[in-house]
């Protein structure tokens, strides 16, 4: 695990996105793993950029979705398709048609699980996603993957924490607008994304983090599994990685990253 500490949140976002790009294939198809919420907003700003200055090219590049919420109608704004293709396809560059989301959409459980099923063939499909990008929940979440998450999960239904749908309520009219269940992609599933990049910014995801990389690897703190990846980045602002106990070594570690 590759831990870098910059100054602010627009470091955070220069550093992820170069992270990113070097994991995408030089030629041929690509696949990026899209979370939603505030933490990547400015990586795919950065992506935009690259995409503008020729070092990305999206013109083969499929983006797959952590997650989606189940029950709101097609098209609604705060779903996890929409919001989407207005922070990433419009921004980076990334075709409508190549974005895959999972389809949260269904009436009942049967239709939902059948749906989580084609998801993971949609991915293995696609081969794999190159390089998934994360953000944390202040719970410790990935995804929608919420504590006591099974550590090799794959995409499922699953119940959104109290807390979870409180941190999302400022997307929706009041929090009993946000919906209490989803579609997200298991650990498992993240898990097998070749490699991993988690933004995180601000003193709300202090704790988080610090649990989620230098706390035991448990299912009480489903960001911990990035411990068990083999290519995990992690790169978090001086707010979110203030109680990492293991700063000096991380710091001497990135400096001599190659390219750094
Ligand atoms: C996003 C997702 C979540 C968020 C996490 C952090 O698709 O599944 O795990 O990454 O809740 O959200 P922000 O970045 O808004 O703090």
């Amino acid at each position: 695990m590759e831990v870098l500490i910059v100054p602010t949140p627009d470091d955070v976002a220069v550093e992820a996105a170069a992270m990113v790009l070097a994991a995408l294939p030089a030629a041929g198809p690509g696949v990026l793993g899209l979370a939603t919420g505030s933490s990547p907003l400015g990586l795919y700003r950065e992506l935009g950029r690259a995409a503008s200055s020729g070092s990305l090219r999206t013109a083969e590049l499929s983006g797959v979705a952590l997650d989606e919420y189940v029950g709101l109608p097609p098209g609604h704004p705060q779903s996890y398709r929409a919001t989407l293709e207005r922070e990433v396809c419009d921004v980076v560059g990334l075709s409508r048609d190549r974005l895959h989301v999972p389809d949260g959409s269904g009436a009942d459980l049967d239709a939902l699980t059948a749906a989580a099923a084609a998801y993971e063939r949609t991915i293995a499909g696609l081969g794999g996603v190159d390089v998934q990008i994360l953000g944390i929940g202040a719970n410790g979440h990935l995804g929608f993957n919420e504590p006591g998450s099974a550590l090799t999960s794959r995409t499922r239904v699953k119940r959104l924490s109290d807390r979870t749908r409180e941190d999302n309520a400022r997307f929706f009219a009041a929090v009993d607008e946000v919906p209490t269940h989803c579609l997200t992609q298991g650990l498992g599933t993240i898990l097998s994304a070749r490699r991993l990049v988690l933004v995180a910014t601000g003193e709300s995801k202090a704790l988080a983090i610090s649990e989620a990389l230098e706390g035991p690897l448990t299912a009480s703190c489903p960001g911990s599994v990035l411990q068990w990846h083999a290519d995990a980045v992690v790169v978090v602002d001086e707010e979110a990685g203030s109680l990492l106990k293991n700063r000096s070594y991380y710091d001497a570690s990135a400096a001599g990253l190659p390219g750094r």
